[in-house]
């Protein structure tokens, strides 16, 4: 299968985002990762629908928005609105995990979760049919530029276990940490998805990034 690198604009230079979007787009990212924290579920704020909207401008690539929010369903309808191409949200912040799924469907959007270092896969297990993306997180979101925490390996080996087990064709997506460096790590173990922040646009040449990490999994440990 091949690799989908999706480049996290909460490491751009916000002054310049509709041509940091750009050049990524240009230059071999296949989504665009949009962080959406509410300053609860992360102690974190940053964007809410009028910057997805001009993200959507900015590409046609598909839209990876992963809401670090409480209640996330009240915001299904105004991202879709806005043109998010993927909802991804925490399941530990929100009662009804299986209904806010088939809720995103209905608009349109592909559905994942995201789980934190610390919850459970089982989280995952109950709802695995409905899912199009498991995203684990591979540092305790809410900012960038973290450290990659080694006992994300694991997690992601019985993550693909999982997914192969139901016969899920979900993308298993990786974020936190990312770079040309641990990539490989996470992609032995079984992502296939990787969201990266500071190593794409913190990088001098974040084309040259993306192709960096593209190189380290072709030639996996
Ligand atoms: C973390 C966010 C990530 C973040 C990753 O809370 O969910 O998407 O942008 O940043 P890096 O790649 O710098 O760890
Ligand atoms: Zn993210």
């Amino acid at each position: 299968m091949s690799i989908v690198v999706a480049p996290s604009i909460l490491a751009a230079d916000l002054g310049h985002l509709a041509d940091e979007i750009a050049r990524v787009s240009e230059g071999g990212a296949d989504w665009i990762h949009v962080d959406v924290m509410d300053g609860h579920f992360v102690p974190n704020l940053t964007f809410g629908a009028g910057v997805i909207a001009a993200a959507r401008r900015a590409t046609k690539l598909p839209l990876d928005v992963h809401v670090m929010v409480e209640e996330p369903q009240r915001y299904i309808d105004a991202f879709a609105d806005a043109g998010a191409s993927h909802f991804i949200f925490h399941p530990e912040a929100t009662r009804h995990v299986q209904r806010q799924l088939a809720a995103v469907r209905e608009r349109g959007m592909r559905a994942g979760i995201a789980l934190n270092p610390g919850t459970p896969l089982d989280f995952a297990m109950e709802v695995v049919t409905d899912l199009d993306i498991l995203l684990i997180m591979t540092v305790n979101p809410g900012y960038g530029s973290q450290e990659y925490l080694p006992a994300s390996d694991d997690k992601i080996r019985r993550a693909r276990r999982l997914l192969d087990q139901y016969r899920s064709s979900a993308r298993l997506a990786v974020d936190g940490g990312i770079s040309p460096t641990t990539i490989a790590r996470a992609y032995t173990a079984g992502a296939d998805t990787f969201v990266a922040g500071t190593a794409v646009f913190g990088a001098p040449e974040p084309v040259a990034a993306i192709k960096a990490m593209r190189a380290a999994c072709a030639v996996k440990v």
